[in-house]
């Protein structure tokens, strides 16, 4: 893998989606997941197991699995589908899919064997970096998410595929401001990774990050003795700030970043952030610094314009309405 190559997580089909206040059919989710695995992005964030009282809008996300796993879903790459599951439950409803459809998949040691024509599938946890956060969006604090998040990783590394870890907020919080400590992020990281994660993704949810404190974040992170490779950065660009940061993250090494298509998203826990930092401005900037990230620009451009009108929402990416001339 050479030092040029970025890897794009697409979370708009989670993260975009999941504050959407009206219910979004079924067959539009499906048809953002389609659409999106045809563009050469490799990993697609696709739904969450959480409880339905908290997040109705991702209620349907055990039909989107389903539906994965039961139809070949064309794409140029393999794709990784993730899903977030925070607790037992969480990972109980989708074993019992990942067990029905065993053969709509491949663990990642089929995968590493050199198998390919199905996809791999990755479940995801999400820490906090602080504790009113945690309360908020988890019910418990720091230390009982952890515990539970251990349970989590190893039923995902039993049935043989990747776990993600997200720690929100890291560089600022709803409810304690800037005053995030960036050891106590990489502590929660070291954790995490002990456990068996095998990427964290540090989470900028409120979008109040900035370069200097991006900067130290990866230096503590980095102190801490973890890995580049382990590390995926995920901007919310309600500051637009994303991509200022992107760039102090790309010049530590960090070659993995988090975005949503047309900018789509906001965390219900997170009052006033908005989206993820949109697919199409991330894609843009980074292949102008002459990264690959093999995604058709276009192609990811048309999919924001036609899921935000889906949405009847503006498209939020400047990136996107320029390559369209719209
Ligand atoms: P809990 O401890 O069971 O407590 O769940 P609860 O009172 O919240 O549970 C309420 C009900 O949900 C109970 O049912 C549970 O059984 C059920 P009831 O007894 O009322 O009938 N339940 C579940 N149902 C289905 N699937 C599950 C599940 N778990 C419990 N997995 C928990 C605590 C945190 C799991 C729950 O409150 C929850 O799911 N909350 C939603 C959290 C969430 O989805 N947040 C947004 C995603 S995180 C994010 O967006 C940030 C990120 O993008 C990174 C960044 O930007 O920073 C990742
Ligand atoms: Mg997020």
């Amino acid at each position: 893998r050479s030092d040029n190559r970025v890897k794009i997580v697409e979370v708009g089909p989670r993260d975009g989606l999941q504050n959407e206040k009206k219910s979004i059919p079924l067959a539009t989710k499906i048809e953002l997941i389609e659409r999106l695995a045809k563009t050469g992005v490799s990993v697609i964030e696709a739904g969450s197991f959480v409880s339905p009282k908290w997040v109705p809008q991702m209620d349907n996300s055990s039909e989107i699995l389903e539906h994965i796993l039961t139809n070949k879903i064309p794409s140029p790459v393999p794709i990784t589908y993730s899903f977030l599951a925070p607790n037992a439950k969480g990972v109980e409803n989708a074993t019992a899919l990942l067990q029905k459809y065993r053969d709509g998949y491949l663990t990642e040691a089929e995968s590493f064997s050199g198998l390919k024509g199905k996809p791999t599938v990755e479940l995801a946890v999400f820490a906090a970096a602080t504790e009113s956060f945690s309360k908020k969006n988890l019910n418990c604090d720091i230390a009982t998410s952890l515990e539970r998040f251990r349970d989590v990783i190893q039923g995902a590394k039993q049935l043989g595929i990747r776990a993600r870890a997200y720690i929100s907020v890291v560089l600022g919080c709803p409810f304690e401001g800037y005053d995030v400590n960036p050891h106590k992020v990489a502590e929660i990281a070291t954790s995490l990774l002990e456990m068996g994660a095998d990427e964290i993704s540090l989470g900028d949810t409120t979008g109040m990050g900035t370069a200097p404190r991006t900067q130290e974040l990866l230096k503590c992170m980095s102190a801490a003795g973890i890995r580049n490779e382990d590390i995926a950065m995920h901007f919310h660009d309600t500051y637009g700030q994303a991509l200022v940061n992107t760039a102090i993250s790309l010049e530590r090494g960090i070659r993995t970043f988090d975005s949503s298509v047309g900018g789509l998203g906001g965390c219900p826990y997170s009052p006033g952030a908005t989206g993820n930092v949109a697919t199409e401005n991330m894609v843009y900037f980074l292949e102008s610094l002459g990264m690959e990230t093999g995604i058709d620009l276009d192609a990811m451009a048309d999919i924001g314009q036609w899921i935000s009108e889906e949405l009847s929402r503006p498209n939020d990416s400047a990136v996107g309405k320029a390559v369209l001339g719209a």
